[in-house]
């Protein structure tokens, strides 16, 4: 219910709920992880069973996909779909240059590869999401298993000289083991307070051995929808630097939607 959801799941299915509208019949869509996608999925599903709107999704992770067959969507591997017409997914942070910090989820590599594989990415979250420069929220790096400690030196090593405020390197933990993604890796948070030039910690990372994937998402993100407690969303769209408002009515008492909520 609107009224047993918090500002924040109010902004995140605003966002989620609009986004919603840009899948077409026919396409290919990527479906991204976490609570805000979790919308997404649940108001796709809806458009499906409302106004029969076809379209085939590949999951960026297992969580996802479980929810999507719930919903009665088509799933396809990336590899079924060749290539994706729309990626739709969260994020942690971002910034006014359309750059992302993602991975709080664990599912980033998927994430990157799904939304690298579309014609565009749009990004729902909700307004609390947006910093003026990205790094509060923990940097998350997958790497391989073997030799992570070693990995783990070598990016300490790396952030010495890199432009960060902190340089803080933490395993991720799930029941006090460490985290395992959906790829059967690890996760690494870099607590950096404030990255500098994330496109290029973005490269420097993705050089040292045993890492597969770092959350920083530079050039990737087309549009972003903003979502407001109050059911206001701002669509910014990177191409025509141009942004436009719009209302969405929120779920009302009882309906479908309240399960979702945190
Ligand atoms: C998962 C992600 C998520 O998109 C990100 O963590 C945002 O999650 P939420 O929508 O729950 O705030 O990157 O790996």
């Amino acid at each position: 219910m609107s009224e047993q959801m918090s500002p924040a799941d109010r902004a995140k299915y605003a966002a989620a709920h609009r986004a919603a509208a840009f899948v077409e019949d026919g396409m290919r869509v990527g479906l991204g992880t976490g609570s805000t996608a979790a919308w997404l999925v649940r108001s796709l599903g809806q458009r499906q069973r409302d106004e029969g709107l076809r379209f085939r999704a590949v999951p960026t992770s297992q969580r996802t996909a479980e929810q999507a067959r719930e919903e009665g969507i088509a799933l396809v591997t990336l590899e079924e779909a060749g290539w994706l017409d729309l990626t739709i997914d969260g994020a942690d942070e971002f910034d006014a240059e359309f750059n992302l910090i993602k991975g709080g989820g664990g599912a980033l590599l998927r994430e990157k590869i799904v939304a690298a594989a579309s014609e565009r990415m749009i990004v729902i979250a909700d307004i609390g999401k947006e910093v003026g420069r990205l790094g509060a929220f923990p940097l998350p790096v997958e790497v391989i298993p073997f030799g992570w400690q070693a990995t783990q030196r070598l990016i300490e090593e790396t952030l010495e000289a890199a432009d960060v405020l902190g340089r803080e390197v933490r395993p991720r933990l799930a029941d006090g083991q460490p985290f395992v993604t959906d790829e059967g890796n690890y996760i690494l948070d870099l607590h950096l307070g404030r990255i500098g030039q994330p496109r290029r910690l973005a490269m420097v990372l993705n050089q040292i051995p045993g890492v597969v994937e770092n959350g920083l998402f530079v050039d990737i993100c087309d549009m972003v929808i903003a979502g407001y407690a109050d059911g206001r969303v701002e669509l910014r769209d990177r191409d025509r630097g141009a942004s436009q408002q719009d209302n969405i009515e929120l779920p009302r008492p009882g309906n479908l939607f309240s399960d979702l909520a945190e």
